[in-house]
């Protein structure tokens, strides 16, 4: 998994390079649905982290946001190129590349990268997480009442609205703060390093949370949907957090 780990940064590092240096001249803004963008650098640079791990690894499989799925081995690496593209469009400096692989569907190796901030992301499953190759842990914050939070709002799903309004109105006289950052993969990997208390959002992607999903369980968080399943792959709702702000969350929630 080391030689796995070691793929993915380069990618991500090339990827980040790219991105960054491309960031005055976007030539393409597209609409995929509504308050979906994509640039010609997402596709640029998700075509960059393909080929480079198809360099080293070419009978694995690959599910890029922007171009699919390709290839059929049991390892599939999942892409987001820009995790924030609403933010790089509109030059606010918060954003990131995510890149996960997987086995059988769980995630065994994640890379986080914010080229911006200098800062990495990394985890392989069972042997910890990492910020710039230093352990990094959720926080300890006990119960809910200093804690900071963080989420995204429903942007794409106005149906969630209710729905979300109802959890917000839940979670927020209790919290000490909220954020809404505009990149689900840095909430999670905030949330990893002890930055962010937890965090929750509706209707995220494989692609979104892959990566940042392992890195909050290997440094010793939780996390599952919003009825407390931990198969949240399958369900339209996230929620991550250290283990003590996880149970009061979650309780509120429900
Ligand atoms: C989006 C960001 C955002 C979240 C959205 C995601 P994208 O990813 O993570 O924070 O609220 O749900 O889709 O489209 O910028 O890669
Ligand atoms: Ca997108
Ligand atoms: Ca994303
Ligand atoms: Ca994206």
């Amino acid at each position: 998994m080391q030689a796995f780990l070691t793929i993915a940064v380069r990618a991500a590092r090339k990827a980040g390079d790219y991105i960054v240096r491309e960031a005055d001249k976007i030539r393409s803004v597209q609409s995929k649905s509504s308050n979906d963008f994509v640039t010609n650098v997402d596709e640029a640079a998700e075509k960059l982290i393909i080929d480079t791990i198809a360099q080293a690894y070419p009978d694995h499989s690959f599910l890029g946001e922007e171009s699919g799925h390709s290839g059929s081995g049991e390892y599939r690496w999942i892409i987001d190129p820009i995790d924030g593209t609403t933010n790089y469009i509109r030059k606010v400096p918060h954003w990131c590349i995510s890149i996960a692989c997987t086995y059988r569907g769980r995630s065994e190796v994640a890379v986080i990268y914010d080229p911006i901030r200098e800062e990495l992301f990394t985890a392989v499953k069972g042997r910890g997480a990492q910020l710039n190759d230093k352990r990094i842990r959720v926080s300890q914050t006990n119960g809910l009442e200093h804690s900071l939070l963080a989420t995204g709002f429903p942007f794409r799903h106005p149906q969630k609205l209710a729905e979300y309004n109802r959890i917000f109105n839940q979670l927020f006289p209790h919290c000490a703060d909220m954020r809404r950052g505009g990149s689900a993969a840095l909430d999670l990997a905030y949330v990893a390093a002890g930055r962010f208390d937890g965090f929750w959002e509706f209707g995220l992607n494989e692609w979104d949370i892959a990566a940042g999903t392992l890195l909050v369980t290997e440094a010793g968080g939780i996390v599952s949907d919003f009825s407390g399943n931990p198969n949240y792959q399958n369900s339209n709702s996230l929620l991550a957090a250290n283990p003590k702000a996880f149970k009061s969350m979650l309780k509120l929630i429900n």
